[in-house]
């Protein structure tokens, strides 16, 4: 095998614990335990093995990563390991105090998420009451900080028509840049897919939406598009690559390639309480499983696109085929490509399943 590159970033998903109960999380279905998670030095290790690999910039997620009481102790331990620290929060926990004890800490970034643009579907969908009045409050805390605001919100068959109020929104709240993502469907998504998969006509009407905002407001508000694998004729290329440039912790140290790696049932991971973070990068099965090309099947093998999408998302090829060495059915070469527009067709559920917590 070829030299095997350092990682760009690292997701440190914190805690499953999230007081929103969105029906896309990409979450596993089942839950770490606050009991079972990793401690504070040991995040403060996971954070130097990481810097000392390579890695440049650091996802402080979850969950709801403010959730943990040593959130302020764990933005310290990466400015310590000198990584670029981001947090991916709902908002809903941050106050002014706990927003200035993160800047004294290092933070360097916010990323907020928002669920829809008007109040009671923004509360539907996240399933808890006054939510969309404190991320207003934590946006506002954010900028009077000074740090960098990014609006995240993930659109679906249900607040796509809002998508107009969703940029507003962005701007309205002062954010310098709007994730506009599309749901991908692992985890709780895809128990929700019916209800969540946008139809062809919404798609389209949300791309010329986003290219319109982007001219209107370009050097006020940069926009970021993640169109959904659904509607596709080529798939993306998830994570760049399987253990090339990503990789995750979860709250009780699996190492793992994406956020979602767990949905791959049979496959084991190595845990940052036995392994070091290199071993897990370099010398894991996990890792190697899906580096590089070699393990490509047909079509992906020989495939010109091999290099530029990796055979796209290996937990999408698991979900959809029940073989995470498949071609991404997203892929209109795969021979189960059919299976994403039967999909489509059958969607159309108005209700959610919401996860219960105990
Ligand atoms: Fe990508 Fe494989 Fe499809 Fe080629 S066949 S475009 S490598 S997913
Ligand atoms: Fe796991 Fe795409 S989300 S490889």
């Amino acid at each position: 095998m070829s030299a095997i590159e350092p990682p760009l970033a690292l997701l440190a998903e914190l805690t499953h614990r999230c007081p929103l109960r969105c029906p896309y999380c990409s979450n596993p279905t089942e839950l770490a335990r606050a009991k079972d998670e990793l401690t504070t030095a040991e995040w403060a290790r996971v954070f130097r093995e990481a810097a000392a690999l390579g890695c440049l910039q650091l996802h402080l997620s979850g969950g709801e990563p403010t959730a943990r009481r040593d959130i302020v102790e764990i933005t310290a331990a990466a400015r310590e390991a000198g990584l670029y620290s981001n947090l991916i929060t709902a908002g809903v926990l941050l106050n002014a105090a706990l927003m200035a004890r993160l800047v004294e800490a290092g933070l360097d970034h916010v990323q907020l998420s928002v669920q829809d643009a008007d109040e009671a579907g923004a509360e539907r969908i996240g399933g808890m009451r006054g939510a969309q009045e404190k991320k207003r409050q934590a946006a506002a805390l954010v900028r009077a900080s000074g740090l960098p605001l990014t609006l995240n919100a993930v659109v679906h068959r249900q607040n796509l028509h809002n998508l107009p109020q969703l940029i507003d929104i962005a701007l309205d709240w002062g954010a310098q840049r709007l994730e506009v993502a599309h749901v991908q469907y692992y985890g709780w998504a895809l128990a929700n897919r019916d209800a969540l998969l946008p139809t062809r006509a919404q798609l389209d009407v949300a791309t010329r939406l986003v290219e319109e905002a982007r001219s209107a407001h370009r050097g006020r508000l940069v926009i970021d598009y993640v169109v959904p694998d659904y509607h596709a004729a080529r798939p993306k290329a998830c994570m760049g690559g399987w253990g090339r440039r990503f990789l995750a912790v979860s709250p009780m140290g699996e190492v793992l390639p994406c956020h979602a790696a767990k949905s791959i049932a049979g496959m084991r991971f190595p845990n940052i309480r036995d392994s070091s973070l290199e071993d897990a990068w370099t010398g894991s099965d996990a890792f190697n499983a899906f580096r590089g090309t070699a393990w490509m099947p047909p079509p992906c093998r020989g495939c010109a696109h091999a290099e530029r999408d990796w055979g796209g998302c290996r937990c999408q090829a698991f979900a959809l085929t029940g073989d995470a060495a498949a071609t991404d059915p997203a892929c209109a070469l795969s021979p189960s490509h059919g299976l994403l527009a039967a999909a489509v067709a059958e969607a159309g559920e108005a209700r959610f399943r919401y996860r219960e917590f105990s």
